[in-house]
């Protein structure tokens, strides 16, 4: 072994000891992520199941008795503790103090379509929250298709000469 070589090894050694790999840049318990620890997606980036999800999103299932009856259950169960069972009276959570909606029935409403209440339950509107993580996308497609339901029922009702307000 040459003279320098005996020389540079140590060097290496020490230099080595200099990185001080104890002190690397790495998340403290509770820090804030960045893009530099490499832990945040790049922007733009899917969860492959958000891809699944999406997908039932924008796939409208075909209309059915079994839809508008799927509808109906997670309708009464999520939306009328405060829209009400016919979609144009205060719910029980209003009683007690929440902002009232507006009638489903509503002629704004009426034109709306099925696809801006898939919209209203996934992103929330105004007062009312976002039910994204309570009801499934394919269940949405139900409860839009029930709203809807409700609505030929309310103009039907009208049609007749009856109040617009029904139990159904
Ligand atoms: C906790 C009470 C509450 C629940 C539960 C709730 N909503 Fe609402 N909803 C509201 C309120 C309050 C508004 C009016 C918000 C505003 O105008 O600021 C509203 C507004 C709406 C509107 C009208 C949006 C517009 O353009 O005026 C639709 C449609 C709607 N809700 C559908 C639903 C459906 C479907 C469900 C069940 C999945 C549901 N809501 C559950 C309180 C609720």
């Amino acid at each position: 072994m040459s003279l320098r070589l005996l020389i540079a090894f140590p060097a290496l050694i020490l230099a080595a000891c200099e990185m001080r790999m104890w002190e690397q840049d790495r998340l403290d318990t509770w820090e804030a992520e960045t893009a530099e620890h490499g832990r945040l997606p790049p922007d733009g980036a899917i969860a492959r199941g958000d891809l699944v999800h999406l997908e039932l999103l924008e796939n409208r299932p075909p209309m059915s008795l079994a839809l508008v009856e799927r509808g109906r259950t997670v309708f009464e169960r999520t939306c009328a503790p405060c829209h009400g069972g016919y979609g144009d009276r205060a719910g029980i959570i209003v009683e007690r103090g929440f902002p009232a909606p507006p009638s489903l029935h509503e002629a704004r409403l009426r034109d709306a379509g099925p696809s801006y209440f898939v919209e209203v339950i996934t992103n929330g509107y105004g007062a009312m929250y976002p039910y994204a993580n309570r009801v499934e996308p394919s269940d949405r497609w139900a409860v839009a298709a029930y709203i809807q339901a409700l609505q030929r029922v309310g103009e039907a009702r009208e049609a007749e000469g009856a109040p617009g307000e029904a139990t159904p």
